[in-house]
């Protein structure tokens, strides 16, 4: 088993030190020479595409917040209203599809026995379903109209990581190729974002290259009892995705929340000590998201929180209201998931081994959960 570890201590640490390769060949070979996504292996035709005027996304767990990621940059490049909901939720309902709608279920393992039925009920209302999934020949794929593969290679602990960037990178590629061939944006404007995306991979190393800060961190919060994490834009998703890592790993009550509903309720649980993670979008581009975030940064510091900043190269705004700042190297809002979460995944992981828990295999939880 150590062999298999490629010499980290678990499957975990090699898994997170593995997300650079697992988005860059999730990238691999979907352009063409001239620059264009070419993404035919999906099996779905051109027109059936051009038509649909809704996409549904249903999945469970980790792979719920990759949807969640989508649903901010699918809707601004493509202009097609993006719905995310837990397949649990969406199997017992009455949900509104028809044939003009793409479900798309995301599942790294493609046997969540939810996802499953979820896919199902939509096929039955004549729903086209593309899968994203991370394992060729399972069930979600199989039952699905079409299949956009992540390939993020075997994911062995129980709690996904690389799985979890792949999965946001082929979203992406799905939202490009839809404005590609709906024409929603200009050919040098979506070879601009897909150049950024390549440069993802490499940026990804950076942060993992300099985690020191954020190990240490971790060890000296190891009897920490809450930690809270706020976000806001796709900064959202990633800070539940961050608190479901901290609950799945190290078992200690985490939650996520929007910042803007900060002063609908949360705020009501800073009290002196209080650690609250904040992601911050970049400070370029939708300034007042930045300001926004910013400031009520300084309004859980006024309460008494102990505020961790994670925030692009160059911010400098954050410096007077952050008790630590974690740094990644700047890349647009839409793309910054990928880096952001990288912290917050090594931040769990960390805490969780300094608590001498088994970061593989936490208690209770399964890799796949095939029943209901
Ligand atoms: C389980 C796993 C999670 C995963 C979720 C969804 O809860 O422990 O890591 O995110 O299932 O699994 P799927 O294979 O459908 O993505």
């Amino acid at each position: 088993a150590a062999a298999e570890k490629g010499g980290y201590p678990s499957f975990m640490a090699k898994e997170i030190h593995d997300q650079p390769r697992a988005i860059a060949d999730t990238l691999l070979g979907r352009t063409d020479a001239a620059g264009h996504l070419v993404l035919d292996e999906m099996k779905l035709d051109e027109s059936e595409l051009r038509s649909i005027d809704k996409i549904v996304v249903i999945s469970c767990g980790t792979s719920a917040y990759a949807g969640q990621v989508a649903k901010y940059a699918v809707e601004h490049w493509c202009r097609i209203p993006v719905e995310v909901e837990y397949a649990h939720e969406f199997r017992y309902r009455d949900p509104v599809v028809n044939q003009r709608t793409l479900v798309v279920a995301i599942s790294q393992s493609g046997e969540t026995m939810d996802t499953i039925m979820a896919v199902r009920h939509a096929r039955e209302q004549g729903a086209r379903v593309l899968a994203i999934c991370n394992t060729h020949g399972s069930t979600i794929p199989r039952e699905s109209d079409a299949a956009l593969y992540t390939h993020a290679g075997p994911e062995i602990a129980v709690a996904s990581t690389k799985a979890f960037l792949a999965q946001i990178t082929a979203c992406y590629l799905l939202g490009l190729y839809l404005a590609q061939i709906r024409g929603n944006k200009y050919a040098d404007e979506i070879a601009d974002v897909l150049q950024q995306l390549h440069e993802v991979p490499a940026k990804v190393q950076e942060v993992l290259d300099g985690l020191e800060q954020v190990r240490a961190l971790a060890r000296s919060m190891a009897d920490t009892r809450s930690v809270l994490f706020l976000g806001r834009h796709v900064g959202y998703p990633v800070a539940m995705e961050g608190a479901l890592k901290l609950k799945e790993l190290a078992y200690i009550h985490a939650e996520g929340f929007a910042a803007g509903e900060l002063k609908h309720g949360p705020i009501a649980l800073i009290e002196p000590g209080q650690p609250v993670f904040v992601v911050v979008p970049s400070p370029r581009g939708r300034d007042s998201l930045h300001a926004k975030i910013v400031s009520n940064i300084q309004e859980i510091r006024a309460r008494g929180a102990r505020t961790i900043v994670i925030a692009e190269d160059g911010d400098t705004d954050v410096e007077p209201y952050a008790d630590t700042v974690l740094r990644v190297p700047q890349t647009s809002t839409l793309l910054s998931p990928l880096l952001t979460i990288v912290p917050l995944q090594v931040f769990a992981c960390e805490l969780a081994t300094a608590k001498g828990l088994d970061v593989d295999q936490p208690r209770n939880l399964a890799k796949s959960v095939t029943v209901e």
